[in-house]
């Protein structure tokens, strides 16, 4: 009897003691389990007589209740235990929301800048880039605009009021296309690029804003002639706009910097009030929009840029990235563009995850 009050404090004890969950399951084996002391003082119950049995079965089954008692309580106190330093351990990262709530989204203008580039890739167009701050010979002279060349006037430029070390006026750029003469000087021929980019003009209304952008295409090489440029312009919408009824009108103009110089137009007709492109613009319910200017690579701006015009023929043409976003996606007011309205942005822009590629479609699956 003493036997078993002795062997169940100790028991008890030990289970108080136990230092860990591992440490408890080797008291609970040692009293409980199969081959534990309980366990078999259980056992011998069955070989005694009824009197005996009564006198000594108590004792045992209350040691049992005991133990098992104590058991789950520390059990319990050690998963508590154990939970918390866990807590205290192990940081959780919050700055994923949960619930994938839209931040911020990617500007229209960027991407549509993101699906020309990829489109021109695919043509094997590199991407170039040029500052925004520049000088006036690459803006205007080496671009067959000297000094008194009345077209500098028609640019409306922001000039700033220092000059370069060497005298050159400094200005905001006015077009993408002092990035032809810097790749031309930096790569020389043949040459085959887009350049996107921000663009300056002092002017502002419904269908203007002081910056804007356009993408610059030069392609220089031999043999290059007009056909090229109207095929790689009607490639390049076809793949943009995502619809093979493109028809482009080109229109005699005039550039110094091309010679001939065309002006690009798409076929549109309007639908509920939206602009929708595609078929002949002199269609019933059609018209032409401009989208650009273009024409071949005049030969004096070839030789501005060191490259033979006897031995290379170009390319070249800048469009208006705003103008072919809205036309794409729908908006009607360009100033919205650059207003940073929050609700404007939700709206029209595009989720980071929308990349495009030419595998699953340039245009944005919204
Ligand atoms: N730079 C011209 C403009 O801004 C567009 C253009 C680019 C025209 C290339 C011809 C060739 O209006």
């Amino acid at each position: 009897m003493t036997d078993i009050t002795n062997q169940t404090q100790a028991a008890l004890d030990a289970i108080a003691a136990a230092p860990s969950l591992d440490a408890l399951e080797e008291q609970r084996l040692d009293a409980l389990g199969k081959k534990g002391w309980v366990s078999l003082a259980l056992k011998t119950l069955g070989g005694m007589s009824p009197d005996e049995r009564t006198a000594a079965a108590p004792a045992i089954q209350s040691a049992r209740a005991a133990i098992a008692d104590a058991l789950d309580a520390k059990k319990a106190a050690l998963e508590t235990a154990e939970l918390e330093a866990r807590l205290a351990r192990e940081t959780i990262d919050l700055t994923l929301p949960a619930a994938p709530a839209r931040r911020g989204s990617v500007h229209p203008v960027s991407q549509v800048m993101d699906e020309l580039a990829e489109i021109f890739a695919d043509l094997g167009f590199a991407v170039a880039t040029g500052p925004e701050i520049e000088d006036d010979w690459h803006n205007f002279t080496a671009l067959n605009m000297d000094e008194t060349h009345p077209a500098r006037a028609m640019h409306d430029t922001f000039y700033f009021p220092d000059k370069t070390s060497d005298g050159r006026e400094v200005l905001l750029r006015t077009h993408t296309s002092p990035v032809q003469i810097r790749s031309m000087l930096a790569q020389g021929a043949p040459i085959r690029l887009i350049a996107p980019g921000r663009v300056y003009r002092s002017d502002s209304d419904a269908t203007h804003t002081p910056m804007f952008h356009q993408v610059e295409g030069l392609v220089v090489g031999r043999d290059i002639h007009l056909g090229h440029l109207k095929w790689t312009l009607e490639t390049f919408f076809k793949a943009f706009f995502e619809r093979e009824d493109i028809v482009l009108r080109l229109r005699p103009s005039y550039f110094p910097f091309t010679e001939p110089s065309v002006e690009v137009d798409v076929g549109y007709s309007t639908e509920g009030g939206r602009r929708v492109v595609g078929g002949h613009g002199d269609a019933p319910g059609h018209a032409w929009m401009e989208l650009g200017g273009s024409g071949m690579v005049n030969r004096r701006v070839l030789e501005f840029a060191g490259i033979d015009p006897d031995e290379y023929q170009g390319f070249a043409f800048g469009l208006g990235i705003d103008r072919i976003a809205m036309l794409k996606y729908g908006m009607n007011d360009l100033r919205a563009f650059f207003d940073g309205d929050p609700r404007w942005l939700q709206h029209y822009g595009f989720s980071l995850f929308d990349q495009p590629t030419l595998s699953a479609g340039v245009g944005a699956k919204v």
